[in-house]
């Protein structure tokens, strides 16, 4: 039967409450018995970031009141259950969003959309199966500028057996921090330039240090996941004193491998690398981010021991994900246009807005979060092909994330586009390009730049598979 919205938040509800996820029955349903879940507990927190002493009010998941600093990695398995608590214990409402994870449309947390805020004190229990390997990531979807800006985004990994082996695997969650010369949290956004590129922070880190370095097997092969978790920031990055490979692009696998040379990644984007690290022992590869003037260092890798002599080319190919290819014969084409605006700000703020109407998809301003969202942007007929015609007519890049669904980024009119499959794509002033997908999970699924500050000032919309 198809759910309604309405029915969809009375089911959600009651797997909130009795501790059960009820998926939507279907292709993305729960085929086996959920694990014990996994318990995050929403909380807030503190952490030293800068010699100016403690931060106060990190906001992170932990099992234990008070445990500092970083949200857990998450590790899952392709096709095997996995089940998470959501307890809140921050002094505001909450909910969990699995970036670029196909989920039933209940598990998705989007508030109003797909499942009632999580309040102070309560539970919401998640359940699903990850239908794709890869690194992927877990955020909030409620008051985002702030509970993200402030920590809350962490890596998820989806481990596929059948994957190559690596001789070492290291996690990097990018990201900045808007701190104050004391090191206490500063205004999170300016008005002037959420209506530009985005609020940058004031430090740079990746895993909450600013450049951390790790050891690694000299010569050997390293399975580098990257994730930007930043909620503004674009990075051009690069590794230096190492040779580098892109082996996948927001959890999926790239159809042809190929040298990182400089990749330009949005807020909410993934890669995973292939890292050769020297031969000799105490070298270190470099990677950083050369958008800018300065290249800045984010992470080093320091080689110790032996050469282990790897060679990339012996590596082998990661297994597939099992993401439909769109039929293009009969796909319908949806026209979806990226610009700036100069609405009057919309009222509702607690989960939706920061107050100010800035951006628009078919010029339409997101309204907020509201219980009474605008119409949707396209419904779609389950199981039909579509291509999103994507334009980009602003003076800025906007990483446009599609929730439920993965697409095939087929053409661009400003770069080459090796066919690939993504869940984020950073579209460039100008630019206008092709995403296919088949529309096969049902429900309401949202469409908004990855830039918190234009995602929360109007560049929103969500399509609905019937
Ligand atoms: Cu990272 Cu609406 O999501
Ligand atoms: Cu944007």
């Amino acid at each position: 039967p198809l759910l309604t919205r309405r029915n969809l938040l009375k089911a959600s509800a009651v797997a909130g409450a009795y501790g059960v996820g009820i998926g939507v029955a279907g292709k993305f349903g729960l085929a086996q018995a959920a694990p014990e879940p996994q318990v995050l507990k929403a909380l807030k927190s503190e952490a030293t970031l800068t010699e100016a002493g403690v931060t106060k009010n990190i906001m992170t998941w932990g099992d234990v009141a008070g445990e500092a600093g970083m949200p857990p990695v998450l590790r899952m398995t392709k096709g095997k259950p996995y089940a998470a608590r959501l307890a809140n214990a921050l002094d505001e409402p909450t909910t969990i969003h699995w970036h670029g994870i196909r989920v039933p449309n209940n598990m998705d947390g989007v508030p109003f959309l797909t499942q009632p805020y999580v309040y102070t004190g309560d539970n919401f229990d998640y359940a699903f199966t990850p239908p794709d390997a890869g690194t992927f990531w877990y955020h909030p979807h409620c008051n985002t500028l702030a509970q993200m800006g402030q920590g809350m985004t962490g890596v998820i990994v989806v481990e596929d057996p059948a994957d190559p082996t690596f001789d070492s695997e290291i996690i990097l969650n990018l990201r900045d921090w808007r701190l104050g010369g004391n090191g206490q949290f500063i205004a999170a956004f300016r008005p002037r330039d959420a209506a530009k590129s985005g609020t940058f922070g004031t430090l740079r880190t990746a895993n909450w240090n600013r450049e951390p370095q790790y050891d690694a097997p000299a010569g050997g092969l390293i399975r580098l996941r990257i994730a930007i978790t930043d909620v503004t920031r674009i990075y051009s990055l690069k590794v230096a004193g190492a040779e580098a490979t892109v082996i996948a692009i927001d959890g999926n696998p790239v159809p042809k491998r190929f040298p990182l040379d400089l990749l330009l990644l949005g807020p909410g984007q993934r890669i995973d690398l292939a890292v050769r690290m020297p031969d000799s022992e105490g070298a270190t590869a470099t990677l950083e981010d050369i958008r800018g003037t300065a290249p800045k260092t984010l992470a080093k890798l320091r080689a110790v021991g032996a050469s282990l002599k790897r060679d990339v080319g012996d590596l082998a190919a990661l297994g597939e994900n099992p993401v439909a290819s769109a039929d293009l014969s009969t796909a319908e084409k949806i026209s979806v246009v990226l610009s700036s605006t100069a609405e009057s700000a919309p009222a509702d703020g607690i989960c939706g807005t920061i107050g100010y109407s800035f951006w628009a998809i078919n010029r339409v301003p997101w309204p907020g979060d509201t219980k009474d969202p605008t119409a949707p942007l396209a419904e779609l007929k389950l199981g039909k092909s579509y291509v999103l015609q994507v334009e980009n007519v602003t003076q800025h890049l906007h990483p446009i994330h599609l929730h439920g669904m993965s697409f095939t980024v087929l053409s661009s009119s400003t770069r080459e586009a090796v066919p690939f499959v993504s869940d984020t794509y950073l579209i460039q002033p100008g630019e206008k390009a092709q995403l296919s997908f088949v529309a096969d999970n049902l429900g309401d699924w949202l469409l908004h730049c990855h830039i918190i500050e234009h995602q929360k000032s109007g560049m929103t919309s969500y399509v609905k598979v019937v």
